[in-house]
């Protein structure tokens, strides 16, 4: 009989909706979920649908939210950051408000939000699963935005990993090709052209990755994982 006392404790931000909803659903089944999304009431549906979860209330921009949200965690193995916005548009379109408000959800509250935790992470010997994209490696007219934040996410990802080695906390970057959910909806709807569910990776691919990078032996890291869809 399992014993819900006893399952991993997992934060995951983005909780809600598309990838980190499916990594929610992955995990489910053996861990205990903190479901992160700014609507309280659907982070406490979402929660309720799970065997053993709880709704972490917090509008990533706000660091008071922040603040209080991760000071009630006393106890954490493992912190998905899957929260992310995108933005589209040249480099002459692009508002001083539009560079910060992609940064401010993509770098600086992933930074805030881990640094809060990294107490209860490093007292688990826990692992931090960043949800990052291909574009944090390449970028393509238009993308200017949201490849720097996915950039700068990787460097975040690389250096938390060397700094934290000694404290026994596990960083893996996951870099996923384009993904069936709201957020590629909104990149096809600016590019135009048709919208092509059926040649993108689901949600479930990537859960299955996060799921993959959290079981790893403790003596192992998955560092890094690209998970690209088989249609160009
Ligand atoms: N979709 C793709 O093709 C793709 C490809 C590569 C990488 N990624 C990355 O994968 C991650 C998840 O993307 P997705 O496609 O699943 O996006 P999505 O379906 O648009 O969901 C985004 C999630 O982020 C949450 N969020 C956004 N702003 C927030 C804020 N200020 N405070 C708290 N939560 C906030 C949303 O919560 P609410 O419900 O409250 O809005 C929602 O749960 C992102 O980091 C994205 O960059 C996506």
């Amino acid at each position: 009989m399992d014993n819900l006392d006893n399952r991993p404790h997992v934060l995951i931000t983005g909780g809600t909706r598309g990838i980190g909803r499916a990594v929610a659903e992955e995990l489910a089944p053996t861990h205990h979920l903190l479901i992160g999304g700014r609507d309280r009431d659907l982070a406490a549906a979402v929660a309720a649908s799970f065997p053993s979860a709880e709704p972490f209330v917090a509008d990533l921009t706000s660091g008071d939210d922040v603040a209080a949200a991760a000071g009630r965690i006393d106890r954490l193995d493992a912190l998905v950051h899957s929260a992310g916005i995108t933005a589209m548009g040249t480099v002459e379109e692009l508002s001083r408000q539009t560079w910060r408000e992609i940064l401010e959800v993509n770098v600086v509250a992933v930074a805030d939000l881990t640094s809060r935790l990294l107490p209860a992470l490093r007292r688990a010997r826990g692992q931090v699963v960043l949800i990052n994209s291909g574009s944090g490696f390449f970028t393509n007219p238009g993308n200017s935005v949201y490849s720097a934040s996915k950039f700068a996410l990787r460097a975040f990802a690389d250096t938390l990993r060397e700094e934290e080695r000694q404290h026994g906390v596990r960083v893996t970057s996951i870099h996923p090709g384009k993904v069936d959910t709201d957020m590629q909806r909104q990149i096809v709807g600016h590019q135009g052209g048709d919208y092509r569910a059926d040649a993108y990776l689901t949600p479930e691919s990537v859960a299955r990755a996060v799921v993959f990078a959290l079981g790893a032996t403790p003596e192992a890291q998955v560092e890094s994982l690209n998970v690209r869809p088989m249609a160009t």
